[in-house]
């Protein structure tokens, strides 16, 4: 693996593409050998070990819920359960095949689509009320609908997908209730021009983000939303409007909406949020020019790190700049602070973006949420001139700051990018631990230990501990790059396992692989992995958290030079 030296990249300074100040990225401490990452349980789509399936699954989304997991397929719904391990595969307990009619599938076929496309893909999958709401593009007339959760029975009538989920399968949409209120960002219509972010279901009305206005969106691809506060989050990627490059550029963005929400006047935003701003999220490397990573391609939900509300975000570059991706972390804190700064503004259409004076701000302040009992105490009382200013300014000026004012974790100049993740604020036997992994385009896992600084809270260090292969080939059945692209990365921890959902599979895999050093304990030690430890007996187990037995590990440091060397190791790697 090639490790940037950091002036290979004065070459590319004439490019202004980046600087010289790209952090070393040294190797990982342990590559896990492919034989021992083969034998992990599968999902193949199966019952049992008899049933052959016909047709690839083309998974679109799954969702945990306690010790299920519910897998969104093309035509199918499944339920796995958690706890029932059988060896190299994991079979469903229950399938819902939820297909388009015909009559469906004909009018898409009837539109120029290919007889793949005019089919139910399930892009929505969520746990609501007790039941399941599900939502497929079913052949490009999206339909959404309420199941059982044990017996993934259907409950009631197919409401309308539209707005709700794409029509489109290749297209990236998210959703969440929150509130009784389903809250999405997708596309509402067959060619997929018009974005949105819409509120629907629950007590409170329907709203949505302007029609075709591109200083709402523009081509926004979603990646994820939280709730936080009194608004709901949305992370996302679209086509810079602030720049004045003849070139497009793709930047990432945070946008938000107030939950109670009630739209505009009847003269400005009427059923439209009246709450909607949006800001860059700066995920870069500083140097002398400064290196940004502008694809956000997954993030973490909000995590609690040092008594601080946190969101990480897996960002890459585009294809045609040098290849790399980086983890930033944005404080909850800091990100929301960005909406009460100034504004964006173009004064015409040639000019280039500047700050909104203060003074050219009305009030009340423009974005806010309605407060009960002030003088504004729903959004569409709000004056025609703050309701004017907002729809045409949701660009906050300043981006979201990085925390610690550079990337957690940065890799460079590897022919992958890195596309899913998913952490655990409470690694290892004490809880105490952090450990990111990382999903990358060519369906293997990199796992990295995160240690604040004891000096500074605000940066820390990062550890690269293991990489392994996590796509399957020969399980999966397919070995096309495409196959190889995490869909999610999922974390179960009562059994310590990671779940790699792919279009075809998904791989069950242990969190750490301890009984690779079980002979040794120098090894052991030296893995610095927080899930392991040399316990009594002399091997090297997993330690389950609060652990009563007595163990020894150096996660800090690794330190080995009082222990002997091993010798054997590798007959221990195949004799396992
Ligand atoms: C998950 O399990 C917990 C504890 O057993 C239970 O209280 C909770 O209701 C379950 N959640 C769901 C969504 O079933
Ligand atoms: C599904 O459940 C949601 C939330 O309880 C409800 O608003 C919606 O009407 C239900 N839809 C159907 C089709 O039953
Ligand atoms: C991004 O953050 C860096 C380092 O904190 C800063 O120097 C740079 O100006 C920021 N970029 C933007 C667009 O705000
Ligand atoms: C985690 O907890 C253990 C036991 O309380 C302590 O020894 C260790 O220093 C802690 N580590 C961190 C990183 O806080
Ligand atoms: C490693 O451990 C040895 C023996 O316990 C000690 O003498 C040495 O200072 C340690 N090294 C580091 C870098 O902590």
């Amino acid at each position: 693996m090639a490790t940037l030296t950091p002036c290979f990249l004065r070459i590319f300074a004439v490019l202004q593409l980046a600087a010289c100040s790209f952090p070393e990225e040294p190797g990982p401490l342990i590559s896990a050998p492919a034989e021992v990452v083969r034998r992990y349980p599968v999902f193949v789509g199966r019952a049992h070990r008899s049933y052959t399936r016909q047709e690839p699954l083309y998974i679109q989304t799954v969702l945990k819920v306690n010790r299920t997991l519910y897998i969104g397929a093309r035509d199918d719904l499944y339920r796995v359960e958690l706890d029932h391990v059988s060896g190299d595969e994991m079979f469903y307990s229950k399938k819902r095949t939820w297909e388009s009619n015909k009559n469906d599938i004909r009018i898409c076929r009837m539109k120029g689509k290919h007889e793949e496309e005019c089919r139910n893909y399930i892009k929505v999958l969520l746990s609501h009320d007790g039941g399941l709401f599900v939502c497929g593009t079913n052949a490009f007339n999206p339909l959404c609908a309420n199941y059982t959760r044990d017996t993934l029975e259907l409950v009631g009538e197919p409401i309308s997908g539209m707005a709700r989920c794409p029509y489109d399968p290749k297209h990236a949409n998210v959703a969440l209730f929150a509130e009784g209120s389903l809250f999405t960002g997708t596309v509402t219509d067959f060619l997929a021009i018009d974005a949105v972010i819409y509120r629907s279901l629950g007590e409170s009305p329907a709203l949505r983000t302007i029609k075709h206005d591109s200083k709402w969106f523009r081509e926004p691809y979603f990646v994820s939303a939280v709730e936080w506060g009194p608004h709901i989050y949305f992370f996302f990627r679209e086509m810079a409007m602030e720049f004045n490059y003849l070139e497009k550029v793709m930047v990432s963005r945070v946008a938000r909406v107030c939950k109670g929400d009630l739209g505009g006047s009847q003269r400005v935003l009427e059923r439209q949020w009246t709450s909607f701003l949006k800001a860059r999220l700066n995920c870069s490397i500083p140097g002398d020019s400064h290196f940004y990573f502008n694809l956000l391609q997954s993030t973490s939900p909000i995590i609690r790190m040092q008594g601080r509300d946190v969101i990480l975000g897996v960002f890459s570059t585009p294809s045609n700049s040098i290849p790399g991706s980086a983890v930033c972390a944005f404080d909850m804190q800091q990100l929301a602070r960005v909406f009460e700064g100034r504004f964006k503004e173009q004064k015409s259409p040639e000019s280039i973006w500047t700050p909104v004076p203060d003074e050219q701000v009305p009030k009340p302040r423009p974005g806010g949420c309605a407060v009960q009992g002030s003088r504004f105490s729903s959004s569409n009382s709000l004056p025609d001139e703050v309701l004017n200013f907002i729809k045409t300014h949701p660009l906050m000026d300043e981006a979201v700051p990085l925390l610690g004012h550079r990337p957690w974790i940065v890799k460079t100049m590897v022919r992958y990018q890195l596309n899913t993740m998913v952490v655990d604020t409470e690694a290892g036997p004490h809880r105490n631990r952090t450990v990111v992994f990382l999903g990358s385009t060519r369906g293997t896992v990199l796992k990295f230990l995160i240690t604040p600084s004891p000096e500074n809270p605000y940066s820390n260090t990062n550890t690269f501990l293991e990489e392994l292969e996590g796509y399957n080939p020969e399980r999966c059945g397919d070995d096309s790059v495409q196959a190889r692209q995490p869909l999610s990365l999922t974390l179960d921890k009562p059994s310590h396992t990671l779940l790699l959902a792919f279009h075809s599979c998904v791989v069950r895999v242990p969190v750490a692989r301890c009984q690779l050093h079980s002979r040794c304990m120098k090894n052991c030690i030296a893995s610095r992995d927080p899930y392991c430890g040399w316990t009594k007996g002399s091997t090297c187990s997993l330690l389950r958290p609060g652990t009563r037995l007595p163990f020894v590990q150096d996660v800090e440091y690794g330190n080995t030079s009082h222990l002997g060397d091993c010798d054997g190791e590798f007959v221990n790697l195949f004799g396992m």
